[in-house]
């Protein structure tokens, strides 16, 4: 199935772009959640504006939907500083980021989306970017090439990554502070579906609100999007009030169960227990068998099986656990 048909995954969809503009909290205050992220945000920033100087370069990962490009947004507000944005992908040549570098202000925010992304030659344009506020340049050829250097004003760079894992060493080095997004709480993310409920105008009683937060899988963007489509039964079925019974009406049509996990998460899960005796099996193994790309197994699916501690990962694959057949109703042998 194509990512973009699947309802639960949280990576985006066209139709976010739309509700995410009109929900996407502006300052801390808003920012529900991650709050050892925000505090320690919060006197990293308050220090450097005292200072008059430029934020530590920021490293923000963690799963898809969890609210980094919101951050991002919000720590440029709270410097009150410009946020330009660009994306490892978008940026093909070096000469592309020297331009943008060379055009940032004083104490600007550059954010760069899916940062472990960058190719090579333009990645080490970043390094001396990020610690000398100076690009490199070799002009001249043989024995005559000289090094140059042209200052640049000085910035902070936003990095933000699903997959902490693919950066570089010497990229993520440069980062002074390096923060990673969790799985946010139910009680969290029932704030923040009231609040969003309260921005568009949806009356949605509190059992309801909860039994939407129980099956977001820790998901913000998730939240919202369940959100939507349960206002939409509401609609037709009820008038518009959100309840529990429609919340869970809409949720059971969705085929999303009580935990939050959709088809996909059954067939990862049933196809570890039932075709490979409960793993290990490879990553790769795995995704030929249910026909999804492994990064997306990995990035999307994984980050909350995790958390429910229905899988393990481990140097020969995946492993199935008893939480996970306790679930599913299947008897447990241990091995
Ligand atoms: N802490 C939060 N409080 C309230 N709403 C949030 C929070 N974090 C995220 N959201 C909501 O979730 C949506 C998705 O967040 P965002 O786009 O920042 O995720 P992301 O981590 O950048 O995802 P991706 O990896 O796909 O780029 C936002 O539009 C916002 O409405
Ligand atoms: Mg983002």
């Amino acid at each position: 199935m194509d990512n973009n048909d699947r309802f639960i995954t949280s990576t985006k969809n066209l139709t976010d772009a739309e509700i995410e503009n009109s929900l996407r909290p502006t300052s801390f205050d808003e920012y529900i959640g991650q709050t050892k992220v925000k505090e320690s945000l919060e006197v990293y920033i308050k220090a450097a504006k005292s200072r008059k100087e430029s934020l530590d370069h920021v490293l923000l990962y963690g799963p898809p939907g969890l609210g980094k490009t919101t951050l991002s947004h919000i720590i440029a507000n709270e410097l009150g500083a410009q946020f330009k944005v660009t994306s490892g992908p978008a940026i093909e040549h070096a000469a592309d980021l020297a331009a943008i570098l060379t055009n940032l202000n004083q104490n600007d925010v550059l954010f760069i989306d899916e940062i472990h992304r960058l190719n090579k030659t333009v990645e080490e344009i970043l390094y001396p970017a990020m610690e000398d506020f100076a690009l490199d340049f070799i002009v001249g050829k043989g024995p005559s090439a000289r090094n140059m250097r042209l200052k640049i004003k000085p910035f902070t760079l936003i990095g933000a990554t699903t997959r902490a894992g693919m950066l570089t060493n010497p990229l993520r080095d440069r980062f002074g502070v390096i923060c990673r997004l969790e799985l946010y709480s139910t009680e969290e993310l029932q704030v923040i579906i009231k609040r969003s409920a309260n921005i568009l105008g949806i009356k949605i009683d509190d059992d309801a609100s909860r039994e939407i937060a129980m099956r977001s899988r820790g998901t913000p963007r998730i939240a919202n999007r369940l959100l939507k489509r349960v206002r939409d039964y509401a609609q037709v079925l009820g008038e518009g009030h959100v309840t529990k019974s429609i919340a869970d009406k809409t949720l059971q049509i969705m085929e999303i169960d009580e935990l939050g996990l959709d088809t996909i998460d059954r067939k990862i899960m049933l196809s570890i227990i039932n075709k490979f005796g409960g793993g290990p099996v490879g990553l790769d193994t795995l995704s030929a068998t249910i026909s999804e790309d492994s990064s997306t197994i990995e990035d999307v699916y994984e980050p909350y099986l995790l958390q429910l501690g229905f899988i393990s990962r481990t140097p020969r694959g995946r492993v199935a656990l008893e939480p996970a057949y306790k679930h599913f109703g299947i008897e447990f042998y241990k091995n």
